[in-house]
């Protein structure tokens, strides 16, 4: 079956930001602040200047993803149309739905990028190669 999500469907989701005089707090709630619940967190850092994370897509994962340190950009590829997201501030997160292809670039030094995934780690969920993913989304090459 073809994948019904596009990437209209993928929003930067503002959260909630508790603030005082000694700094900030952000909540992220199953369900509540997101639209799915958490099973695994992971978080890329230590990425050299100049390098790209990502370059895949998966088949059922939702993640949301954070900038919580530092800057870098995110695109999402459906297939048929791409748009990127700038992630530098750490009470935003980007809603990835299932089926998207994504790089994850110009990472800023000392960049943390937090991500939040709906499923465990599965090396079957991974579409690994773009001619793959092409066929998952019902796209001609
Ligand atoms: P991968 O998801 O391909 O990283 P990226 O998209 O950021 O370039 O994962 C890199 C390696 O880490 C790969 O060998 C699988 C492993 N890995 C796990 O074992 N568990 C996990 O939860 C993740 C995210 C990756």
């Amino acid at each position: 079956m073809p994948n019904r999500f596009t990437i209209e469907d993928c929003k930067m989701v503002a959260l909630n930001r508790i603030n005082n005089r000694s700094g900030n707090i952000t909540v992220v709630q199953n369900d509540v602040d997101i639209p799915f619940s958490v099973r695994r967190v992971y978080y890329l850092y230590d990425v050299p200047g100049g390098e790209s994370r990502g370059a895949h897509g998966h088949r059922t994962l939702q993640q949301l993803i954070m900038a919580v340190s530092g800057s870098f950009e995110v695109t999402i590829d459906d297939g048929r149309s791409k748009k990127s997201f700038v992630l530098n501030r750490p009470f935003f997160g980007l809603h990835v739905p299932p089926g998207m292809w994504r790089d994850i670039s110009n990472f800023s030094s000392g960049a943390i990028c937090l991500v939040l995934a709906s499923g465990y780690y599965d090396e079957g969920d991974y579409l690994r190669s773009y001619d793959d993913f092409l066929s998952f989304r019902g796209i001609p090459k």
